[in-house]
């Protein structure tokens, strides 16, 4: 702590530049100045000063100059598939405290592909799939149509046009192609999982972390698609719609929460997380789609701050929780 006595927070974030685009979703992953507003709105009416750090390249003199207690880490990472993890590392190496997971668990996180062999070793269910790695790979036979394809490294939907289920392998390898033209990476072609989807929210460490109610996600056919494409997110309002907590019999809700549960634990997530993942229509099993243990933040817009008020949670709050999830971790003063 400084002179004020005030727990010194830095925010670190990165910011959309609208310039320069090559796809439309280039900066999906990227916040607008207003979120990271809205985040230092609630960590100083927590009590906290705020030093606001663009995670540039330059942010490794800021860190030095700035002198804070703990970072609460919003930043994507400027470039590759461990982009996530740049700034925690950076911090680990300069022993300064940080919210959330750090670059180990986040790189995992990031690459679905990593991801889903990480758990699946656990016996986590998790759709079959294959990675291309050029347009040229020969599809694995044992991988049943339809099939989804996606970045392997993104998240915010970047990739995910509403035609992204390839039906026939003629589909299949433009989609690939569109995907490594594109995205500069690799594409991840899954099972694609009919069934009804859900997200959970996550907060806190080891057994006490609190599984937040299920939400369902139900999309509209009629006008979208059956699955959350770029467009469907970015049109959530129209075409999407939100349950929270789902309507689910007791034993569907005790496996989700158990399967979100292990698969927190087997990532060794730390303060935060959200878990994407389908319920079967074939089996009734859960399957894991992905995880986010650096899930988007805007209010009343991203998964977890919708989850969270229906939990009780105002936008506030959430934010100070995490950070005082991080701050006991670190055994500091929580605020
Ligand atoms: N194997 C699958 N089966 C069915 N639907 C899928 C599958 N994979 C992805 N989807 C659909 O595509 C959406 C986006 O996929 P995914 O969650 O992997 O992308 P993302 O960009 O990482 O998302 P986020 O914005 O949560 O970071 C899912 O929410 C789901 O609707
Ligand atoms: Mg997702």
């Amino acid at each position: 702590m400084e002179d004020s006595g005030k727990l010194r927070v830095g925010l670190t974030y990165n910011l959309k530049k609208h310039e320069n685009l090559s796809n439309e979703d280039d900066e999906a992953e990227y916040d607008d100045m207003d979120t990271v507003n809205a985040i230092k709105n609630a960590l100083e009416k927590a009590g906290c000063e705020v030093c606001l750090m663009e995670a540039t390249s330059r942010i490794v003199n800021i860190i030095q100059e700035k002198d804070v207690d703990i970072v609460f880490n919003f930043a994507e990472g400027l470039k590759g598939r461990g982009r996530e993890s740049q700034i925690p590392a950076l911090l680990n190496m300069l022993c300064i405290p940080f919210t959330g997971s750090d670059e180990t668990t986040l790189a995992v996180a990031l690459d679905k592909a990593l991801a889903k062999r990480v758990v699946a070793s656990e016996n986590i269910r998790t759709p079959k799939f294959q990675v291309f790695f050029s347009g040229k790979d020969k599809l694995n036979r044992k991988l049943k149509f339809p099939l989804i394809v996606k970045p392997n490294a993104e998240g915010s939907s970047k990739g995910i046009i509403d035609t992204s289920v390839a039906n026939n392998e003629d589909e299949l390898y433009r989609l690939v192609a569109r995907i490594i033209d594109n995205y500069d990476q690799p594409a991840i072609v899954e099972e694609f999982i009919e069934g009804r989807e859900f997200t959970v929210g996550m907060l806190g460490n080891g057994d006490d972390v609190e599984i937040l109610p299920v939400m369902e996600i139900t999309f509209d056919h009629t006008r979208g698609t059956g699955f959350y494409s770029y467009n469907v997110k970015k049109n959530s309002e129209k075409l999407t719609s939100y349950t929270c907590p789902a309507h689910l019999t007791a034993k569907e809700e005790k496996m989700i929460r158990n399967f979100a549960f292990r698969i927190f634990d087997i990532l060794e997530c730390k303060d935060v997380a959200r878990i994407d993942l389908r319920l079967s229509r074939m089996d009734g099993k859960p399957y894991f789609l992905e995880i986010n243990p650096l899930p988007g933040l805007i209010d009343g817009y991203s998964d977890l701050t919708i989850i969270a008020k229906s939990a009780g949670m105002e936008y506030k709050d959430l934010i100070k929780r995490i950070l005082n999830e991080a701050l006991k971790r670190y055994r500091m003063q929580t605020i």
